[in-house]
């Protein structure tokens, strides 16, 4: 390709991803399939490598991630942000409307009525229609510049739409975290044994203020925009979000019941009514209701206190907390030995299910509470899943409840004292080969769908297996013989030969699924995937120092220690030593040829046809295959692209037009994938 029409190609393909984008992320209304998006993307990126030079600064491919800040640099708001004043009560906004009416001597005022999202207040600028910089709020007068991570909000448009937006303005808005997001965070925490986080408010910010955008862009942090600082665009809140709406940005729903144009004191209660009982429906979290005078001018003629603005105030919604007596205090042990404080409960109603148990995070934790056996303690559910006791009435304590809540010495599984890591609140069992709960849970962990994936067996086998001393590591498994297993009690002929299968299939396991399989503590799949692609082989794993370890991106210090130190015991030598021998392979298989990073048709279908002139059909089936695309016969809507030769059939390209399918020439398909292809012929 030309470098003229390169640059041009990579403006149509950035304009055309900022409009997807925004269909998908703000409109909720793709216009295309996730792989036709990603196709392009691709597309994109292969071009900004070629031609790094025209690369434009907030292009699509920016969304990925990869930058990383050393330090946050702090920037001065150009306005401070305040925060709003609270009320508890309809009467507190009923009484603030009326004085707002008072001071301003008018009875035409409206308030603006929109939820308080619970989130990390942000500030973006925009320039000439574009994404300038990003600032947190900080103290009010300055924060800190994280535009890197905020690039990463899908959103929050890098690129405005429409024209009629000013040459420089701010936007501020809320940053969170979906629950569907926070929850899938978690449960891959949990998987990792490591410890959950709090709740989606604490996880938006903290991610926030991570110095590593690529895991910024995993996270799917979101934002609601929902205040303008800049030339005039509107006379009253209300226009104004629409307005905002308009050039792309995620602002509240404009219905009645997101942001409502508030005009008497029965609307105000309508709407408080509305929200008090549906919030818990939503799919992030609200801690209640701002209300703000709707019309620019009232709002300047009201000013500001020095803290707050005097024409807004915040409503706070009750947050349902109900009263239980704790029964006793349990601990659980983890695969990596982690121990887990649960609070076991009388049952109690909360948020509409029976609560029995509540999460006591840590020692710190329940010594904070300073519970004791008996007490009655206050429970409440936010954003998170499992119960939290946030309190504790210490009015209701007898003098027969005698026995203090202290956390555990010893493991409660196999006596072992316990540790606790510096720096961590987290305590460990660190008896790893003997105690019984670890040696099933990592056998459990080996032989789970995302790691070796082993048919034929679960967690009652594993038990039965570890019981009858047949198996206490993974390498045990492939020991077991037809005749150990068929006296197995409920091992029918048939489960017996499925689990030997099960087992036999699982040594062409690829090896990051291997790496996974292991256990290592904070070695979750996403880990275990870049240790993988980047050392290529369990050798050289094992001649890592630390300081490799954290030279791989993605791996900080606490994974890296944790890699090291597994590899330092010598009886996981002997497991590694063991797999290899039983058929494992621990590298990047040869058949791997063409690198991940290179196989650009991942998942994509794609049709030949026609003659062509570079390559003959058979070899460009191979190229097809080698970047990871399938070949398909015949044109249909699962296809993705149709590489068209010379003479095709017109009624196969009619039938691709019809469907959308991406046509590409010979030449087209060549240039496009040309990184992948020319990789491809390198190695
Ligand atoms: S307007 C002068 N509107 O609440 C402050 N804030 O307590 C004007 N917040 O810092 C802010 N939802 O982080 C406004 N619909 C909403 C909001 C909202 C959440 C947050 C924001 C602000 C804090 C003030």
């Amino acid at each position: 390709m030309k470098a003229s029409s390169a640059k041009q190609k990579i403006e149509q393909l950035a304009q055309e991803l900022h409009l997807h984008n925004h269909k998908y992320y703000v409109l909720n209304a793709p216009e295309i399939s996730d792989k036709q998006f990603d196709l392009l993307l691709k597309e994109l990126e292969v071009l900004e490598k070629e031609y790094p030079e025209y690369a434009l600064e907030n292009s699509p491919t920016k969304r990925v991630g990869g930058d990383i800040t050393e330090k946050f640099k702090t920037i001065a708001h150009k306005t401070p942000m305040l925060s709003l004043s609270n009320s508890y009560s309809f009467e507190e906004i009923d009484a603030f409307y009326k004085r707002a009416i008072k001071i301003l001597g008018r009875e035409d005022i409206s308030l603006c009525g929109e939820l308080k999202y619970d989130g990390v207040a942000i500030s973006v600028h925009y320039k000439n229609g574009s994404l300038n910089y990003a600032v947190t709020r900080g103290d009010g007068t300055k924060g800190e510049d994280v535009t890197l991570n905020v690039r990463t909000i899908k959103s929050i448009p890098l690129v405005l739409q429409g024209k009629d937006y000013p040459d420089e303005f701010e936007v501020r808005g809320e940053i969170f975290l979906p629950h569907s997001e926070f929850d899938r965070i978690n449960k891959e925490r949990a998987n990792n044994e490591e410890q959950l986080y709090a709740n989606p408010r604490n996880t938006a910010s903290g991610t926030l203020k991570l110095l590593d955008s690529t895991v910024v862009a995993h996270r799917n942090l979101d934002c609601f925009l929902y205040s303008y600082y800049g030339p005039s665009i509107a006379d009253n809140q209300f226009t104004c979000i629409q307005k905002l709406k308009t050039w792309g940005f995620k602002t509240p729903p404009v219905t009645d019941k997101f942001l409502s144009q508030i005009e008497t004191p029965e609307q105000l209660a309508q709407f408080v009514a509305y929200w008090q009982k549906n919030r818990t429906s939503l799919p992030f979290d609200t801690d209640g209701l701002v209300f703000k005078v709707n019309q620019f001018s009232y709002q300047e003629e009201l000013g500001y206190t020095a803290k707050s603005p005097r024409w807004a105030i915040a409503y706070k919604f009750e947050t349902e907390r109900v009263s239980s007596i704790l029964k006793e205090v349990t601990y659980q042990v983890g695969r990596t030995g982690a121990i887990t404080p649960v609070a076991n409960l009388e049952p109690v109603l909360l948020g509409g299910t029976t609560v029995k148990r509540a999460s006591l995070h840590n020692q710190d934790q329940i010594e904070k509470l300073d519970l004791f056996i008996g007490d009655e303690v206050y429970v409440e559910k936010g954003g998170e899943i499992i119960p939290k006791i946030v309190g504790v009435n210490l009015d209701s304590r007898t003098a027969e409840q005698q026995l203090k809540v202290i956390f555990i010495s010893h493991c409660p599984d196999c006596n072992t004292e316990l540790v606790r890591t510096e720096g961590e609140a987290q305590h460990y069992c660190p008896n790893a080969e003997e105690c019984p709960t670890q040696v099933k849970g990592r056998l459990e962990h080996f032989i789970s769908k995302k790691a070796l994936n082993i048919e034929g067996i679960g967690p009652e086998t594993i038990d039965e297996l570890f019981k009858l001393e047949l198996v206490k590591n993974p390498a045990d498994l492939y020991t077991l013989s037809y005749d150990q297993l068929i006296n197995i009690e409920r091992f029918a002929e048939k489960s017996v030969q499925n689990l030997l299968d099960g087992l036999e299939k699982s040594k062409q396991t690829e090896f990051a699924k291997v790496l996974y399989g292991l256990g290592i503590r904070y070695v979750g799949e996403t880990v275990a995937k870049k240790l993988a692609k980047s050392a290529k082989s369990i050798d050289q794993i094992l001649s890592y120092s630390i300081d490799d370890l954290v030279a791989i991106p993605e791996i900080g210090g606490r994974i890296a220690e944790s890699v090291y130190s597994y590899f330092q015991n010598p009886l996981n030598i002997k497991l590694i030593e063991r797999l290899s021998a039983i058929g494992f392979k621990l590298f990047v298989a040869e058949n791997d040829s063409v690198r991940q990073e290179n196989k650009l048709l991942i998942g994509k279908s794609l049709v030949i046809s026609g003659t062509f002139t570079k390559v003959s059909r058979d070899d460009l089936k191979k190229v097809i295959e080698a970047l990871g695309g399938n070949v398909k016969s015949g044109v249909s809507k699962n296809v993705d692209i149709l590489v068209a030769g010379e003479n095709m059939g017109p009624s196969k390209l009619e039938k691709a037009k019809a469907l959308e399918v991406t046509i590409l020439s010979e030449d087209e398909f060549f240039t496009e994938f040309k990184m992948g292809i020319d990789n491809y012929f390198k190695e």
